[in-house]
Formats: C-alpha cells, structure tokens, sequence
C-alpha cells in the first residue's frame, strides 16, 4: 500500500467550498467524522454512489449509512415514530446511524440501500462533517474510507493509504475523537435492535428507550455489513492473551501491560474511550511492525467494550 498524490486538506472554509463542489459534481470526498474517516459521495447520485461501492470493493449487498446536516433533513428521507424521534433527539449529533423505512419520494439513491426498504441515517457531531453536508445541501452517503474488509481509518494519512486516488481530496480533521465506527440502531416491529456496537454504549442508548429486541428475534442477516470476518489486519490475532506467544507482539488493555518488549497498550489506565480512540491506530501500527502475531489482552465486555470485542474478534476470524 502505497501514499495516494490525492491531496490532504486543512478544511479552512475555501476549502470546504471546494469539496462541497466537488460532491456535487458527482466526485468523492474523504472527510472526517467523530467516528472515523468517511468516503462521501452525493446520496442522492446514483453514479457517484456506485463509485464509492466500486472503490471500496464492497459486496453490492452491504448498505451506505447517509449523513445529514439535521434531523429535518432525514424525515425527508424516512419514515420516523416515537422511539426514533427519542433517540435522535438524544443523540444526534452523534455516532448512532437510525434504521428506518424509506419515504416512497426519497430523492436517495437505490444503491445506498442494497435492495432493502430502509435506509441507516445519521447527523454526525464534527464540526468539519457538518459544515461539509451545510455546504454541500444534500445527504452525504459516506462508508468507512477503508476498503473493504479492512481497518476503519482514523486519520487521514490512513484513508491515503487505503483508498489510494479514490477521492479528489481527503479533509484533514485530526485522529477521530472516537475511533470506532457507530452504533447502529434498526427496529423490529417497533422495537430497536442493536445492529453494530459501536462509539455510543448500549447502555447509554437503553436508558432513553427500553424494551429492545434480541438478534435472534430479526429476520438475518439484519445487517448484511455483520459478517464474521472484517475489519482484519494481516497478521493472525489471538485473544484473550495473558502474555505473548513465539513470534507475537502484546497489545495490553489496562495493568494487563505489555509484557517485555514494544509497549503497546491500548489504555495503561483500563479507560475504555481511550482504548477504543486507540484500537485502529494501534492494529495498524502493530500490523507494520516485525512479528507474525498479535496477541491481545482481554476487555471487558460493557460500554465501549463491548464494540471493542466485536472489532477484535472479527479481526481475528479468518475467511
Ligand atoms: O461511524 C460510521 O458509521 C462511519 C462514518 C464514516 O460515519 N461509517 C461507516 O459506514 O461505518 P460503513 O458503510 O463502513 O458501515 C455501515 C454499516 C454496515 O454494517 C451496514 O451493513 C449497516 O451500517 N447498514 C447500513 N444501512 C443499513 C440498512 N439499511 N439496514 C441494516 N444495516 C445497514
Ligand atoms: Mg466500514
């Protein structure tokens, strides 16, 4: 993988200007959000929406999360009931993608949603995403600007990397706050069901709306994103580990420290925000450096935890 000539920006507000112009001529901005790095194209173009399926090499059956300036402009879009209207009141702007049902006028285009009736929404929190989407006037649909399979990128010398000349430009806003994908949220006959752990807790979310259904309840694959193996590193994973293996290098969480060499930790103080801040950044330094192996030490499964482990252990699993 090879540094793209694709330029990185500082987005000063020309420069907005500039990417705001270029979305709506049917090209491709990389831009930041408080998740991770988005590959954005206007939702409402089909072509352009094809070019981001296209440059990520993503399977035509995994759906686009669009972003929107506002929760205004996602009714437009999709039809909205009492629990949605609580949690998008709640946490937008924010990492929590809402599973709705199309409006039969959505100006959206049909790839974004894989051939389902829905569509995952969302109202980022960065200020330079939402001065993008003010400036642009249109839904932005933006998949992680990984290529498929791979690690979410977390700054924009990642997104150079892995998408190569993809887009016109890559918006510089710094390593993401979060560092995790978001949480996405669909319903069941009403009921949310937690789709994607991700940047906001689970629990957070069932304070403001109870009552959720379980996976086994939703007719599957209920997130065709969810397959076994994603968000992979080259090198094999082991988790769980208490110390390094022949060949391994130790990521720690915690006082479960890195064992001798390299000091790799994830959060030395068990803090799980900083720890999901650092998991990409970390798996990619890790995945450049000598070693056949990473061994990862365990985390705890609640609040951030939890998406910590599903990126972890779909990482780990092989093809
Ligand atoms: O944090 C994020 O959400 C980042 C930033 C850029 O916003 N975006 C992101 O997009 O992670 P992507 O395309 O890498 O992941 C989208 C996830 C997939 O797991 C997909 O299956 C799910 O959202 N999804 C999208 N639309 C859906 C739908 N209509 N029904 C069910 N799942 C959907
Ligand atoms: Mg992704």
């Amino acid at each position: 993988m090879t540094e793209s000539r694709t330029p990185i920006l500082s987005p000063d507000a020309e420069t907005i200007a500039a990417a705001a112009e270029t979305l709506r001529a049917g090209g491709l901005v990389a831009f930041p959000t408080e998740t991770v790095y988005g590959l954005g194209a206007d939702a409402t173009n089909e072509t352009a929406v094809a070019a981001v399926i296209a440059a990520k090499g993503r399977p035509a059956i995994n759906p686009l999360i669009v972003h929107l300036a506002d929760a205004d402009a996602a009714r437009h879009e999709a039809h909205f009931d009492d629990r949605a209207e609580r949690l998008a009141a709640c946490f937008w702007p924010g990492p929590l993608p809402l599973v709705r049902r199309r409006r039969a006028d959505s100006a959206l285009a049909a790839a974004i949603s894989a051939g389902l009736e829905t569509v995952a929404l969302r109202v980022p929190s960065h200020a330079t995403a939402l001065e993008l989407l003010r400036a642009v006037g249109r839904p932005i649909a933006a998949p992680s600007a990984n290529r498929s399979g791979r690690i979410s990128p977390t700054t924009a010398a990642h997104v150079s990397h892995e998408l190569g000349d993809a887009a016109a430009m890559i918006l510089d806003g710094g390593p993401c706050a979060i560092g995790l994908e978001s949480t996405v949220v669909g319903f069941h006959r009403g009921r949310p069901v937690l789709l994607r752990p991700g940047g906001i807790a689970w629990e957070q979310l069932a304070a403001v709306v109870g009552d959720w259904a379980v996976a086994g309840e939703t007719p599957s694959p209920s997130s065709p994103g969810q397959l076994a193996s994603h968000y992979a590193p080259d090198k094999t994973l082991r988790l769980n580990a208490l110390e390094t293996g022949q060949g391994e290098i130790f990521l720690g969480f915690g006082p479960c420290g890195p064992g001798g060499t390299g000091g790799h930790n994830l959060s030395p103080d068990g803090d799980l925000i900083e720890a999901a801040a650092n998991l990409f950044a970390m798996l990619r330094r890790l995945d450049a450096a000598p070693g056949q192996a990473i061994a990862v030490a365990p985390i705890p499964e609640d609040g951030l935890g939890r998406a910590i482990n599903d990126r972890l252990r779909r990482a780990a699993a092989r093809p």
